[in-house]
């Protein structure tokens, strides 16, 4: 069994001002060699990457993280990780927000809601090295003091909700809440671990949804994830696991 292996002293912070991306100053690194377990932040981003070939707008104020894993676990365990990094992101919001904030909820696959709204990106990418090991990078972007003015659906920040910390504090929970779900996830039937986490944070589970997918879109039933991380959505003839799609809310 596997397990623990995730221990405080593997893991490091190099704090950067300005960078194109954190996740490419990560990714940099693994390509030198850098060993798994390091965190780098910077205040602020010239060349923020989204999902899907988006950019994410990055100010002085918001924080900006990316952690670097070397072949974390056996490659078909990596579907799962995106729900362990967006619970240990739900984590840490809780730390940080008063009482009085809306409810923070995951919508699937791991976009941190604070009352529906978006409140940080996760971003996760992956890459073979030169010397056959596995490089992934978890890329995080929480909105502290600034959210987009626009955007295609609900935005807000942590300042809006309420919470008074800064980029710094965030980042000290999510730095000790990462370590707890890593080894959560690490350990032996952790992954079945995980996904019961994430359910009970999830928000739609049991509604009406719609399913963006590259060439078409479904309405259905969202009954809930599978054990590998997979999107459960029952239309009239049938269920379907979902691996990658844009969700829509349709009950309110
Ligand atoms: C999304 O589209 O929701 C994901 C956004 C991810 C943004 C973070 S900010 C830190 C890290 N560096 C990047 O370039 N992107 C991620």
């Amino acid at each position: 069994e596997r397990g623990g292996s995730y221990s405080l002293e593997n893991f490091r912070h190099l704090a950067l001002g300005e960078v194109s991306s954190t996740n490419t100053e990560c990714l940099t690194r693994a390509r030198q060699g850098e060993a798994s377990g390091l965190w780098i932040t910077a205040e602020r981003q010239t060349a923020g990457r989204g999902r899907r070939g988006r950019a994410w707008t990055s100010e002085v104020g918001n924080l900006y993280a990316s952690l670097l894993l070397i072949d974390p676990s056996p490659p078909e365990l990596l579907s799962s990780l995106p729900l362990a990094v967006s619970l240990a992101v739900h984590w840490t919001l809780r730390r940080v927000l008063p009482a009085t904030a809306e409810a923070v909820e995951i919508k699937w696959p791991n976009d941190v809601l604070i009352g529906r709204k978006k409140s940080c990106g996760i971003l996760l990418e992956a890459e073979i090295l030169p010397d056959g090991r596995r490089a992934v990078v978890c890329g995080i972007g929480i909105n502290i003091r600034h959210r987009p003015e626009t955007a295609p659906y609900g935005v807000t920040s942590l300042q809006e909700q309420g919470a008074t910390s800064s980029a710094g504090e965030v980042f000290t929970h999510l730095f000790d809440e990462m370590i707890q779900i890593l080894n959560i996830w690490d350990h032996g039937h952790g992954v079945a671990e995980v996904t019961r986490f994430w359910r009970s944070a999830a928000c739609g589970i049991g509604t009406m949804i719609r399913v963006n997918l590259p060439d078409r879109s479904l309405d259905g039933v969202f009954v809930g994830i599978d054990d590998d991380g997979l999107l459960i959505l029952e239309t009239e003839n049938r269920l379907h696991h979902i691996a990658a799609g844009d969700v829509f809310l349709l009950e309110t």
